[in-house]
C-alpha cells in the first residue's frame, strides 16, 4: 500500500467514525434532536390519554398496560382520574371492568373470584386482601399520563 492510499483510507476511516458517533448520539443523548418523543407522555409512561377524545364522561375507564385508569369527575384534572395496577392482588388476574353504578373495580370470571375495590384501590370486597397499587397521573393539555 502506497503512503498516499495509506493516508487517504485512514481519512475514510475517521471519516465514518465521525458519522457513526453523531449518529449514536442522535436519539436522546445530544439534545439537538428535535423529532418528537415518539411515545406519547415519555418514555416512562405506562399509558396515556388524550382527553379531547378518550374516556370523555365519568364513569368511563380504560384497562391497558397494566393500569384501569377510571374518569371519576367531569373536569381535566388529575383530581378527576383514578389509575391503578389492573393486576388483582389476590391470584395476579387483570381486573374485568369498573361498574360505574357501584363504583367498583370488579375482578370477574373466569379468571377473577369477585374481588371489589374502590376507585383509590383499597379492597372493598374480598379475597383480596391487599390494594391495587396507585399510580401517577399528570395532566399536560389534553395528554393524560400514567406513570
Ligand atoms: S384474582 Fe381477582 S379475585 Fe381472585
Amino acid at each position: 500500500m502506497e503512503r498516499r492510499d495509506f493516508v487517504s483510507n485512514i481519512g475514510m476511516t475517521l471519516a465514518l467514525a465521525c458519522v457513526g458517533g453523531l449518529a449514536a448520539c442522535s436519539k436522546g443523548g445530544g439534545g439537538y434532536d428535535s423529532s418528537p418523543d415518539p411515545t406519547p407522555g415519555g418514555p416512562n409512561a405506562k399509558l396515556s390519554v388524550n382527553l379531547g377524545s378518550d374516556l370523555p364522561n365519568p364513569g368511563d375507564f380504560k384497562i391497558a398496560n397494566g393500569v384501569i385508569l377510571i374518569r371519576t369527575g367531569t373536569g381535566k384534572t388529575a383530581a378527576d382520574f383514578a389509575a391503578l395496577s389492573s393486576t388483582c392482588t389476590h391470584q395476579g388476574c387483570t381486573v374485568a371492568t369498573f361498574n360505574n353504578t357501584t363504583k367498583l373495580i370488579e375482578c370477574n370470571a373466569p379468571c377473577g373470584h369477585g374481588s371489589r375495590y374502590s376507585t383509590s384501590g383499597a379492597v372493598n370486597t374480598g379475597p383480596a386482601t391487599a390494594p391495587l397499587t396507585a399510580y401517577t397521573i399528570t395532566v399536560s393539555g389534553n395528554t393524560l399520563t400514567v406513570t
